[in-house]
């Protein structure tokens, strides 16, 4: 331990004191005392932007006696949360009034999203963007750009310069939108090939190819998106599917001959592992079970779900222990209405209450964290505390507000019995001003 070597490593460290909870395993399936793991009193050791060791303060305190440490009181650290669905361009027009997907996507979406065309638009919206993000503890999400190439540019630019962990893609639409948010099958291909060749990887950024949904693409366009998985075989696939009953009806008129709004998809090859589908609201059971087999994930947006009026989703469904399928959290700004994952949580619960279904808290933030790296395939470095992984956690205040401060008592809770009722109440009360902090590969770059 006194060797030169290690004391020269010993100074590279930082440590955080405080409340820890994370999840080890899938509350869905594994008991919640098994699968999530709160420490009241902890250590999470840092070393050049990864976990360098994360147990009992008690036990951790010896070694890294002499480790400049931040303490947190009365706060419980968290992994950063993680967004599987939502769109940049669309910040500027989130709340857009009175309509339903079809209707709203042409009235407020297309006309925001030809704006991002000119470059330095969209380099500012991606800023205002990504404050928005880590101002909600949100450090990693799956990103819809615009249908210009240099709408993608301008994003991974800036999530480059923050080392953020973001995935993002150019939309994919040649009918169905106004002229100037088509390509075509062919230079859709040729573009999402070059931002995949010069941005799937670069650091921490991840591609997704990005055909928008079954409405606004050919099938050419969709097997050539399948074309880009095959040449490709690690970038993700990133749309939308069942969202609304009426664009569910539309599908069926435009591929008369396929089994169903997945098959689609599916006989493009885009049915795969590292395939996201937003919203599924309306999926079959048979789509259910075709989404288990294949590995694919769903994000689940129940603002957006409540906002556009599309629909209540079956969480115990995905989640069942038959047909398991991976699910995460998405906002979908600005279908849906808060960049907040809390608040996310929070009209998930409802929607399986309309349902006669519980949430429970730990299951809520198990799908914020963890299950959202699982969805993302990215749960070898991010979603939890394990050694090895990323640093980017987040550092929440269950006393953020006046009323929060009333309900929630100051003691740090001592059971996981009173930590699922005081983070319940972070889920339904908490929003921006319960993030205290976000920390990026164990730098402070956010501090409320
Ligand atoms: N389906 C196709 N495009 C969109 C979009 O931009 N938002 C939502 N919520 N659904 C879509
Ligand atoms: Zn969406």
């Amino acid at each position: 331990m006194s060797s030169p070597q290690s004391q020269s490593d010993q100074s590279l460290l930082t440590a955080i004191r405080g409340s820890f909870l994370d999840f080890v395993d899938d509350p869905f399936y594994v008991a919640e005392e098994d699968s999530a793991r709160y420490v009241p009193d902890g250590l999470l050791v840092l070393e050049a932007g990864k976990i360098k060791a994360f147990g009992d303060y008690a036990e951790l305190q010896g070694k890294y006696r002499d480790v400049p440490t931040t303490a947190y009181a009365e706060r419980l650290i968290m992994p950063g949360f993680i967004d599987t669905h939502i769109h940049y361009p669309q910040t500027e027009m989130i709340a857009a009034y009175g309509e339903q997907l079809l209707e709203w996507l042409d009235q407020y979406v297309f006309p925001t999203e030809g704006k991002f065309q000119d470059k330095a638009y969209a380099e500012k919206v991606a800023e205002v963007f990504l404050d928005q993000l880590l101002s909600n503890g949100t450090t990693t999400a799956l990103v819809f750009a615009a249908v210009f190439p240099q709408s993608v540019e301008a994003f991974f630019e800036a999530a480059e310069r923050r080392n953020l962990c973001m995935i993002a893609g150019k939309v994919m639409m040649d009918r169905n939108a106004p002229d100037y948010l088509c390509d075509t099958a062919e230079s859709s291909y040729q573009e999402t090939k070059d931002l995949i060749q010069r941005w799937h990887k670069k650091g921490r950024l991840r591609y997704a190819v990005t055909p928008r949904f079954a409405i606004t693409s050919t099938d050419e366009q969709l097997q050539k998106a399948g074309e880009l998985l095959k040449e490709f075989p690690d970038v993700y696939m990133h749309t939308h599917i069942s969202e609304n009953v009426n664009e569910v009806a539309w599908v069926k008129e435009l591929f008369p001959t396929c089994k169903g709004y997945l098959d689609v998809y599916d006989q493009a090859g885009l049915v795969k592992e590292r395939c996201v589908f937003a919203h599924g609201v309306h999926l079959t059971d048979g789509e259910f079970q075709r989404l288990s087999e294949a590995g694919s994930a769903i994000a689940f947006c129940p603002t957006s779900n409540l906002f556009l009026g599309s629909g209540l989703f079956k969480i115990e469904q995905a989640k069942s222990a038959d047909y398991p399928v991976k699910v995460g959290l998405g906002t979908d700004v600005g279908g849906g209405t808060s960049f907040s994952i809390l608040q996310t949580a929070n009209e998930a619960y409802k929607v399986a209450q309309l349902r006669q279904q519980k949430l429970s808290p730990f299951k809520a933030l198990f799908l914020a964290t963890l299950g959202g790296a699982r969805a993302l395939c990215l749960e070898e470095t991010l979603g939890n505390f394990e050694i090895g992984k990323d640093a980017d956690f987040i550092v929440l205040d269950p006393r953020s507000t006046p009323l929060m401060a009333f309900r929630n008592a100051p003691a740090t809770p001592a059971t996981l019995s009173a930590l699922a009722d005081r983070i319940f109440s972070l889920m339904m009360m908490g929003d921006d001003r319960a993030v205290q902090s976000t920390y990026i590969l164990g730098k402070l770059i956010y501090e409320r």
